[in-house]
């Protein structure tokens, strides 16, 4: 690997495909690459166009054929229910052969989707590297959301099977998940003909005869399946994530691609060796646990830590330092929010002294911008390298960052670092030009995207187009803002759509604003993301009511936050709703949300020249408390 940043990144820029090339040696093929890309395939091209590979075999089974057996492949540590377990690799491939047994033994075959919907723990990981092992197309589903999310889901991606637990556990109350998929497959048009359960100690749910099944016995019932070969630009899996309507977007990744930029990564980016124990503390839901809980971490020979908890109140502001140390964490991945939340409880680090953090090497932080007051506060508690990184869903792995195997460059908090190989990054003004230095605007990717990124949606490749290729072509927009100053940092500041980011989750304020919408007594909404000062923003509901609608606000509001959490679920954490006498709108009817959310904020924002009627954002000052 070339030492220093520029030789690395030049050495991309040289020869694309040779960089890719190059990285590709790092995975097992059937058929090795004699293509590396071919820019006629599909949206933008498609990578390894001609080879084949079992992403299974590379993240498991060939580590037990290398002789590493023995060594540790996940380390579950669940504060939630007072448990730990060991798993390793040859009982992994062990468990993952089976479920693919038991999976293929009920018509599950390469090219057919699973969902599965499962809290923090190891079956969650076997059920996806089962369906990688058949060549099935996963898909996994945050447990956070409400059942008809999940219903949406099943839908759209029409699973032959789902593999769901019986429940999941928040600090202070279980999560019941089967009538969670019980109510989603009564909703959903689509019925899977099996759901295998597995049945938690906290609360065991019942089966419904002829369709569900426990897990734990479909495996010990069910033989070894070997891992089946499959082309590179064969799917591997659907994320849905939030779009700007209430439709989420199925994010299809493939499998060679992905396999080898995740591969790369963990050396590149993450610095980790075969061995090394690498802990990233998001969930299996998004697509930071899909790459760096499951896939990265096995394919790179590493210990997965997989975590049932949260930074705070399991039981306090130390539980992620008691993590790192007693299982001797390498690298430790997590979103900014997470750290406020210990920063908040916890600002001097006594719990963090506590614990021998010897063997803590680095600390990553990824999903929302991080403020630089809490990153210079995790470098001084830690005095190691804090590194944001900026992704998305849509790339599966960071679009900058700083690369520990490369050796780093000075890190500039609030930055999320240069770019990675296979990115070339530029803010664009609104007639698709690059800005100069330190100027604003739309960060867009030129094309083609690098490999592990999505090649399109799941059967929606208009949307695809639309969504991302059509603003700028020859470019993918990221739908973030932000700028890259004269030494080529990349400063991601704010989205350019209705997304907000709220814990690190991303959401999506339109389908908000649909549920809100659907109240018999709400005439029209807006939903904005205010400044949240543990969550990075926080979801603020107004609603103008009906005509002849007299209500108690109070209680109209109440309804409101019951419908957000009945219908997308606990994780949209929509908690403020205000009824307002109007909304302030430009004369041609739009409404005018980024007003509302400086006002909502405390800003004293300027009255855009094209508002319908400057005297609302006084009256809705008045409404929030700011005016
Ligand atoms: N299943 C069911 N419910 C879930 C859930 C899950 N897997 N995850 C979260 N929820 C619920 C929470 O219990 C909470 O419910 P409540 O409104 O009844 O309290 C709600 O969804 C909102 O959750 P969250 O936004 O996470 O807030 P929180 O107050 O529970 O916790 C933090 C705050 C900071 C501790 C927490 O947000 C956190 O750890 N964030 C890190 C985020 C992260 O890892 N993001 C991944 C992207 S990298
Ligand atoms: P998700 O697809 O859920 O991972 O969310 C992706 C979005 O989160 C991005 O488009 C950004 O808006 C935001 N995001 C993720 N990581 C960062 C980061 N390091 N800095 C700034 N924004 C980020």
């Amino acid at each position: 690997m070339p030492q220093g940043y520029d030789a690395m990144a030049a050495s991309w820029r040289q020869d694309p495909e040779g960089y890719w090339r190059g990285a590709a040696q790092g995975i097992d093929w059937s058929v090795p690459p004699r293509r590396i890309f071919d820019a006629a395939q599909d949206l933008y091209g498609r990578w390894f166009p001609d080879a084949r590979l079992n992403l299974c075999h590379n993240a498991v089974d060939r580590h037990v054929a290398a002789g590493r057996g023995a060594q540790p492949a996940l380390i579950w540590d669940s504060p939630v229910t007072g448990s730990q377990r060991l798993i390793r690799y040859d009982e992994l491939q062990d468990m993952t052969a089976r479920l693919a047994g038991a999976l293929a033994a009920r018509g599950v075959a390469a090219g057919d989707r699973v969902v599965i919907y499962m809290p923090m723990v190891p079956e969650a990981v076997v059920a996806m590297l089962a369906c990688a092992r058949l060549g099935a197309v996963h898909s996994v589903v945050f447990g956070g959301f409400a059942a008809a999310e999940l219903a949406a889901r099943i839908a759209d991606a029409a699973p032959k099977a789902v593999i769901a637990a019986s429940c999941g556990i928040e600090p202070g109350r279980v999560v019941k998940y089967k009538p969670l998929l019980d109510a989603a497959l009564d909703l959903s048009p689509h019925k899977p003909a099996t759901c295998l359960i597995l049945q938690r100690d906290s609360w065991r749910c019942e089966l419904r005869a002829g369709r569900d099944e426990d897990l734990l016995e479909a495996m010990r019932s069910a033989g070894p399946h070997p891992c089946v070969e499959v082309a590179a630009t064969d799917p591997l899996y659907i994320l849905y994530t939030s779009g700007t309507t209430g439709k989420p977007k199925g994010v299809l990744r493939d499998t060679g691609g992905y396999a080898v930029a995740l591969h790369h990564s963990m050396e590149l980016l993450y610095g980790l060796k075969p061995g090394d124990v690498s802990w990233t503390a998001s969930d299996v839901g998004w697509v930071v646990g899909h790459s760096y809980i499951v896939y990265g971490p096995l394919l790179a020979g590493c210990t997965s830590l997989v975590y049932e908890g949260k930074p705070v109140g399991t039981p306090d502001a130390g539980a992620f330092w008691r993590v790192c140390a007693e299982h001797g964490v390498t690298v430790l991945f997590t979103a900014p929010t997470a750290l406020r939340a210990i920063k908040k409880e916890d600002p001097e680090g006594r719990h963090l002294r506590q614990h021998d953090l010897s063997k803590l090497e680095a600390l990553f932080l990824a999903g929302e911008r991080c403020d630089p007051d809490t990153v210079t506060w995790a470098q001084r508690l830690l005095d190691r390298p804090v590194i944001d990184h900026w992704w998305q869903t849509e790339t599966g792995w960071c679009i900058t960052g700083n690369f520990r195997g490369a050796g780093l460059f000075p890190p500039r908090p609030g930055s999320g670092g240069k770019p990675a190989p296979g990115y070339d990054v530029r803010p664009l003004d609104e007639a698709g030009r690059p800005v100069a230095p330190g100027r604003s605007g739309t960060l867009a990717i030129r094309l083609p995207l690098p490999p592990g990124c999505a090649p399109t949606l799941f059967r929606a490749e208009a949307r695809f187009r639309e969504a991302y290729l059509d603003a700028f072509p020859g470019w993918y927009n990221t739908g973030d803002a932000g700028l890259i100053d004269g030494d080529g940092y990349v400063w991601v500041m704010s989205r350019t759509d209705d997304i907000i980011n709220v814990a690190g989750h991303r959401l999506s304020t339109g389908q908000m604003e649909e549920v809100l919408a659907s109240h018999r007594d709400v005439a029209e909404c807006a939903v904005v993301g205010v400044r949240d000062a543990l969550k990075g923003q926080a979801p603020l509901g107004l609603v103008v009511l009906k005509s002849g609608a007299d209500r108690d606000e109070a209680e109209l509001e109440a309804e409101l936050v019951a419908l957000v959490r009945e219908r997308i679920g606990p994780v949209a954490a929509f908690k403020a709703a205000r009824v307002v006498p109007r909304l302030p709108k430009t004369r041609s009817g739009k409404i005018l949300r980024a007003t509302l959310r400086k006002l909502a904020d405390g800003e004293q924002p300027a009255v855009p020249p094209t508002i319908d009627d400057p005297l609302i954002l006084d009256e809705i000052g008045t409404v929030l408390g700011v005016r």
